[in-house]
């Protein structure tokens, strides 16, 4: 039986893609700020960002909490003064992982918080026991329910959180639930450029956070609303360097976020791409057949989990074997079954997959098992021989205008329902 999808894309591939493409706002970035307006209690605007469905769904749940939200000229304004604590039902929650992040901010301001387990991309078991964890050192109380409801209550007093393990919502939502104490600290935090996003906001919002070190600072303070600028979208920003390149195009991307980019970059330059930095964007020159490459993902700065699939779609027709080694997710190989279809050659035992580079990939019938694997089908799509019929349901969740971005660097792209 085939998986349900709601749109059939037909992709023809063989076509190099010229020209230039701007960075969309940062996906990962702007549900935790949308999470962390909770604790401004006043107006805020979220500047440059745009709706994704995921971000649709965010701020649906921000308005079952009592909160209003505007899509404004360029952005979202949001005034959280009149937010209350309630349960926001599992038909919403249940779409994306990033609802419990709700728990901190709703804990830092009413001491309470309620929330169904988080549903999310299915890519491995993802667990919240490091959250909950963060929540009882900081002093609350934890109850996950048999139906998988999740109470957090009590008194936030203690001051210091050592993370069992480096996870990024994890370190988000105790950043969140741990900014009216000051002098609180997060240990084991992790880093990534989304992390300090947030912290910038928070900062916005009164609370004096240092983040992107292993321990997030918390000077606290008063509550204030505040304008934010939402960051240019470090994954979408690889999936168009991994577009062209797969084409044999060559483009310019606008708003490619280097220092944010570092492993990726390097990994590519590695495998033979001809990449150059000019200003805040990235050329992508017409490059030979890229080499085989070894490489694992990683807590940044290391190698971004949700570039791995993309890179692997590139892989599938380089010269060699390459090996990479997965090592957040443990069943984020569901893109490499997909790319089977189009005649890619690869193995995966656990956590490391092999592939064999082939000449040229055909066009098939192939199906979005989660976003990133959405992207990556697009990417191989585009680099194929003859006709790609993408069934997809996940990658307007994380690509804003995706289609007619490619169409205006020459995509042949047509949704056909
Ligand atoms: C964020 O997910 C991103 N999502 C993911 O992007 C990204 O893949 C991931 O970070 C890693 O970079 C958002 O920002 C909304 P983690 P998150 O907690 O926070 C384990 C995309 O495609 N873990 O850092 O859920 C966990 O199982 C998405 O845009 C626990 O064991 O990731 C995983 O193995 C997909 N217990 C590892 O840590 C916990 O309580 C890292 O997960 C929490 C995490």
């Amino acid at each position: 039986m085939l998986p349900s999808f709601e749109r059939l894309l037909k992709i023809r591939g063989g076509i190099p893609l010229k020209g230039e493409v701007r960075v969309q706002p940062s996906k990962n970035a702007l549900l935790p700020i949308l999470a962390a307006t909770v604790l401004a209690e006043g107006p805020c605007r979220l500047s440059s960002a745009v709706p994704l469905r995921d971000v649709e769904n965010m701020v649906e749940m921000l308005r079952r909490f009592g909160a209003k939200v505007e899509w404004c000229d360029g952005g979202i304004e949001v005034d959280t003064t009149d937010v209350h604590p309630q349960t926001i039902g599992r038909e919403l929650t249940g779409k994306m992982r990033a609802s419990v992040l709700f728990l901190g901010p709703l804990l830092a301001r009413f001491g309470e918080a309620t929330t169904d387990l988080p549903g999310g991309c299915r890519i491995g078991e993802r667990p919240i026991d490091w959250h909950l964890s963060g929540f009882e050192q900081l002093g609350y109380e934890t109850k996950v329910e048999d139906e998988g409801v999740v109470h957090v209550w009590g008194e936030g007093k203690n001051r210091v959180v050592h993370l069992p393990g480096v996870s990024v919502g994890a370190t988000e939502n105790v950043m969140m639930a741990s900014c009216t104490q000051a002098g609180a600290s997060v240990l084991n935090a992790a880093r990534e450029p989304e992390i300090v996003a947030l912290g910038n906001a928070l900062s916005r919002f009164g609370f004096g956070v240092t983040a992107g070190d292993s321990e997030v600072q918390i000077a606290g303070g008063k509550p204030r609303g505040g304008e934010v600028e939402i960051p240019s979208d470090r994954i979408v920003a690889g999936t168009w360097a991994a577009a062209f390149l797969a084409t044999g195009g060559e483009g310019r991307i606008v708003g490619y976020p280097h220092k944010d980019l570092r492993a990726f970059t390097a990994l590519l330059l590695e495998g033979g791409a001809r990449l150059e930095e000019d200003g805040d964007a990235l050329l992508v020159l017409k490059s030979p057949r890229l080499k085989a490459l070894k490489f694992g993902t990683g807590a940044f700065p290391a190698f971004p989990t949700d570039l791995q699939p993309i890179v692997s779609a590139l892989l599938t027709k380089a010269r060699g074997k390459s090996r990479i080694v997965e090592n957040l997710f443990e069943s984020r190989s569901n893109h490499l079954n997909e790319l089977g279809r189009m005649g890619a050659r690869s193995w995966v035992d656990n956590r490391t997959f092999t592939i064999e580079g082939v000449k040229q990939l055909q066009g098939a019938l192939v199906s979005s098992t989660d976003l990133r694997c959405g992207a990556a089908l697009v990417v191989a799509a585009l680099g194929a021989c003859g006709e790609t019929l993408l069934q997809d349901r996940h990658i307007s969740r994380g690509y804003h205008g995706f289609i007619a971005s490619l169409e205006s660097v020459g995509a042949q792209i047509e949704v056909c329902r």
